[in-house]
Order: C-alpha cells, then sequence, then structure tokens
C-alpha cells in the first residue's frame, strides 16, 4: 500500500474501466457482439456456358461461374453452414434491350441457376434480385423511356420477374431498383400466383453509391450505363429520407429489410433496427471487398483482421446478418476459431 495518489485516481475514483479487458477470459465473457456463419449471406456472379470460372479483375478472389460450377460452390456453401446465397446473373449482350425484357424468360440464365441450385442443395436459401439492369442495355435498373426510368411499368415487369423467378425456386425475391410501390405490388403478384411463402427482402434503403463499381464490372453493365441512378437511389446525403423509404416497405409487406452499401451507413442500419421490429441485412458491396482486398494484397492492413472487423460491426449497428463477398472466407475463419 502506498499513500501516494496518482492524478488518474482523483479522476477515475474507484471506476476503472480496464478491468472488464484485463484477460482474455473477461473480454470474452463481457463481449456483447459475435458475428456466426448463421450471419452470412453470399452473392455469386452467374455466366452461361459449362465449367467456366472466370475471375474478375476488379474483385479478387470473385470468380463469375457456369451454373455446374455454381452449384459446385454453392454445396461447399452449404456445407460450411452458410445459410443463404444471392444470385447475380451476367446475361449476353445479345439478349439486353431497353426494356429488359429477357428477365421474362422463364428459363433464363437466373432462373435456371435457382432451379439448379434448389435441386441440387435444397437446404441453402436462394435469394434473387429482380431490378432489370443485367437485362438491359443502357444498365439502368428500369425501363428508360426518353430520358426517364417509368416507376410504374417497371413495377409491373418485376412484379412479373419475381412471379418467374419464384416458380423457379427462389426463396426470397430482394427488389434493389427503388421503385415506389414495388413492395406492395410484389406481394399481391406472389399471393395471387400462389407464392404466399415465398419472402421478400427489400433493399430498402439503396443509396446512390460509388462503391458498386466493381459489381458494374462483374455484370458488365459499367460501360453501358448512360448517365446516373440519383433518380430512384437515396442521397448518401439523406438518413430520415432513408427510414421513410424503408416505413413503406414495411407497410406494404417486406418481411426483412436491407441496407446497401454497408459500412459507411452503420447509422442506418441502426436506425431502422431501432424503427421496425424486422429482420435488418447489410450488404457490404463490391466497393467495399474491393478496398479490403486492395489494401490486403498491398500489405498495408492486416486482410483477415479487417473482414472479420467489419463483419463484427454490422452485428454491434444492429444488424440480423450480412451480405458479403467474404462469406466463405469468413465461413472458414470462424470454422478454425
Ligand atoms: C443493381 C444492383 C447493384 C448492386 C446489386 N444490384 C448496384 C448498381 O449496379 O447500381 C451492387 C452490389 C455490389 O456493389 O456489390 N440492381
Amino acid at each position: 500500500m502506498t499513500n501516494k495518489t496518482h492524478l488518474v485516481d482523483e479522476i477515475t475514483g474507484h471506476r476503472r474501466m480496464r478491468r472488464n479487458r484485463k484477460a482474455d477470459w473477461t473480454r470474452r465473457l463481457v463481449q456483447e457482439s459475435r458475428l456466426t456463419v448463421d450471419d452470412l449471406i453470399w452473392p455469386i456472379f452467374l455466366v452461361p456456358g459449362s465449367g467456366i470460372i472466370d475471375p474478375i479483375a476488379a474483385m479478387p478472389g470473385v470468380n463469375r461461374m457456369s451454373v455446374d460450377k455454381a452449384v459446385e460452390a454453392v454445396k461447399e456453401a452449404a456445407d460450411l453452414g452458410i445459410p443463404a446465397i444471392a444470385t447475380f446473373p451476367n446475361i449476353e449482350m445479345n439478349l439486353r434491350d431497353q426494356t429488359g425484357s429477357h428477365i421474362l424468360e422463364a428459363n433464363n440464365l437466373l432462373n435456371q441457376a435457382t432451379a439448379a441450385i434448389k435441386k441440387a442443395v435444397p437446404n441453402i436459401g436462394v435469394i434473387t434480385d429482380v431490378a432489370l439492369d443485367p437485362f438491359t442495355s443502357h444498365g439502368h435498373d428500369g425501363i428508360l423511356r426518353g430520358s426517364e426510368i417509368v416507376n410504374d411499368e417497371t413495377v409491373d415487369q418485376v412484379v412479373k420477374a419475381a412471379i418467374l423467378q419464384a416458380d423457379a425456386g427462389s426463396d426470397i425475391i430482394a427488389p434493389s431498383e427503388m421503385m415506389d410501390g414495388r413492395i406492395g405490388a410484389i406481394r399481391r403478384g406472389l399471393d395471387a400466383a400462389g407464392h404466399q411463402s415465398v419472402g421478400i427482402m427489400s433493399y430498402a434503403t439503396k443509396f446512390s453509391s460509388g462503391y458498386y463499381g466493381p459489381y458494374r464490372e462483374a455484370i458488365s453493365t459499367a460501360g453501358l450505363l448512360k448517365g446516373d441512378k440519383n433518380s430512384y437511389y437515396i442521397s448518401p446525403a439523406n438518413g430520415t429520407e432513408a427510414v421513410r423509404d424503408a416505413a413503406m416497405d414495411v407497410e406494404e409487406g417486406a418481411d426483412m429489410l436491407m441496407v446497401k452499401p454497408g459500412l459507411p451507413y452503420l447509422d442506418i442500419c441502426w436506425r431502422l433496427k431501432e424503427a421496425f421490429s424486422l429482420p435488418v441485412f447489410a450488404y457490404q458491396v463490391s466497393g467495399e471487398y474491393s478496398q479490403i482486398k486492395a489494401a490486403g494484397m498491398n500489405g498495408w492492413i492486416d486482410e483477415e483482421r479487417v473482414m472479420m472487423e467489419t463483419l463484427l460491426c454490422f452485428k454491434r449497428a444492429g444488424c440480423d446478418g450480412i451480405l458479403t463477398y467474404f462469406a466463405v472466407e469468413a465461413a472458414r475463419r470462424l470454422a478454425k476459431a
């Protein structure tokens, strides 16, 4: 015992935050958020053909896969315990047109993949997007008339596409095109077609973001896009508007909400989780993935550590799960721990 007091004693009194951090066992005991394999959704890219594994330059470690290869990869993901995948097709250029009409082809690449995956790996959830951008010759998510992305006509098409996707075996429809009224319209359409048990994960708050760059390379829309998506995606400046947009989707019947991109929008994740009693998912998008990969490949950051840290931070921010291109790597890492 010493009666010498330090300045810090006067300030902290008996309070010492570091007591709970002093050993591995205390740190484990007080850990608030945890990442498990059950939190992971793996987005994958599809190409026509067979036997194809085609690396995406802007997303090191991510490939476009033909359906047969995708089925093998999804089997592996299911064996690791990943609960669900999300699929994005790279559609042949000669099938793309002004209205994205090929999305209404029952046996298109996306629906073929869903059917094949559900047949081979019935226990993994398949989430499909109904935006038109992989199918349009201009790279927009909706139908372009003159210089306008027309809302209501796009919604009619998206509803038909959603029913075809559900027919093919899709478990959850995830509309990302941000048209007004789409959630209610898709719900009614699915129900009328007998797909009451098919869920809707709304890309409720999708921001107009530069982080989607590598994705546009992955599905070959980067060179096609005329103008920007500011007339239908939310401005990165607007949080309250994002909450209102999500509120409409909740009223219209969304089963799950998504925030996209992820890390720069953790405040939105938190706000949606507080405001609504629905599961909230973050999409750690292509640009977020590529940033971490690039810095890791340069030796500037510890890639695995940053990957696990970002995924855990989504949990702390209130997310129930994360769509991430790291899903398989993270699942392997979690299995080791
Ligand atoms: C568009 C869509 C986008 C992503 C998925 N679906 C964004 C866009 O092209 O504007 C982005 C996903 C990613 O960046 O990983 N419907």
